[in-house]
């Protein structure tokens, strides 16, 4: 391990941010999580090319051109997944696949040629493949092409101020602020316009929520649903009756910016605001305090609940789909009070 980030899975790689690092504003990129679906290709910097519809680009080219920064919240569609109940399969992911971070790069705009009419697609292909399903592939997947061609995303080099480190898919990757992090393809190599949507197994077998139980049909993941987490106190922590504890950590949403986030030590009967400071960016998770003080003894659940300005609010249960992702259910941690 070249990481810190704690191994949900070895092979490939799936780890988790550690608890005390999602206390930071920003992630260290040593503990930002990581999310593979196959062995980290060797990427040669050097010989690296990024192939675009009509021409060919160079790390020294990508690195002459102006850089955008931008702080981002990453989360994994499937981060709390074994919440679910069913169980749904896929990696058996806790509540810590998300991370915050600053990721520098040039808009994918910058380095487009006009586009072929039709184009209703971008293709971004990264250099990992391996075996899904029987069958041999590489990770794909597409954006719309209004999303494609947002000054905000961005076609990123480095991260938290160094180039970006293999696991975070070096030397180049996507980066879609605001989606779930499926959408931001690491170790990019090629970038085609495409007339139909693109069907591929990343796009259309994963990554979609898949009702199963009234016959909807498949809606495609996309925009990060609000959600919070709360970094103090952690598990298990114990705390004085009538003693001031500092509860906090962070909230987030793809929609819209937060608007409130409270706290609920009886179950979700009643809710305190908590105080909330500036997010780092529109994309960076917003941080939030709360002064609580436990009035009877026992074990007692904290919850945390945000709202974004769009009227989305966690609910107090995961919502449950087939293949397990976009549960933000409210945050929760017991502690013990004594
Ligand atoms: N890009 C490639 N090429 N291969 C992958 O397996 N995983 C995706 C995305 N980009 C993936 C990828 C998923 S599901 C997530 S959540 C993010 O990368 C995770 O990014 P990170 O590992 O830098 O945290």
């Amino acid at each position: 391990m070249t990481n810190d980030a704690e191994p949900v899975t070895r092979e490939p790689l799936n780890a988790h941010t550690p608890a005390a690092a999602l206390a930071e504003r920003v992630t260290p990129t040593r503990a930002f999580y990581v999310r593979n679906h196959f062995p980290m290709p060797k990427v040669d910097a050097a010989s690296w090319r990024l192939r675009l519809p009509g021409r060919e680009v160079a790390l020294a080219d990508l690195r002459a051109m102006p850089q955008r920064s931008l702080e981002v919240v990453l989360e994994c569609a499937g981060n709390g997944r074994t919440r679910m109940s069913p169980l749904p399969p896929g990696t058996p992911w806790g509540e810590r696949a998300v991370a915050c971070a600053g990721f520098s790069g040039v808009p994918l705009r910058d380095l487009l040629p006009p586009l072929p009419p039709g184009t209703r697609e971008l293709l971004f292909v990264g250099a990992d493949e391996g075996e899904a399903h029987g069958k041999s592939m590489a990770y794909e997947r597409s954006l719309p092409v209004e999303r494609a061609l947002h000054p905000d995303t961005l076609v990123v080099l480095a991260m938290n101020g160094e180039p970006l480190t293999p696991e975070h898919g070096a030397p180049a990757r996507l980066l879609v602020p605001g989606w779930y992090g499926m959408a931001s393809v690491k170790w990019l190599v090629e970038v085609r316009a495409l007339r139909e949507p693109f069907r591929g197994f990343y796009q259309a077998e994963h990554y979609v929520y898949r009702e199963q139980r009234g016959g909807a049909p498949d809606a495609p993941v996309t925009t990060t649903r609000v959600k919070s987490l709360i970094a103090e106190p952690r598990e298990g922590a114990q705390v004085r009756v009538g003693a001031r504890v500092r509860v906090a950590g962070h909230a987030w949403s793809g929609a819209a910016a937060i608007r409130k986030v409270e706290v609920s030590d009886d179950g979700g009967r009643t809710w305190s605001a908590a105080r909330l400071e500036s997010p780092a960016s529109p994309y960076a998770w917003t941080p939030w305090t709360f002064d609580w003080t436990p009035a009877r003894p026992g074990r007692i659940a904290l919850l945390a609940r945000a709202t974004d300005a769009a009227g989305n609010a966690q609910p107090l249960e995961a919502p449950w789909n087939a293949l397990g992702y976009g549960n933000h259910e409210c945050a929760h941690v017991d502690v013990d009070a004594r």
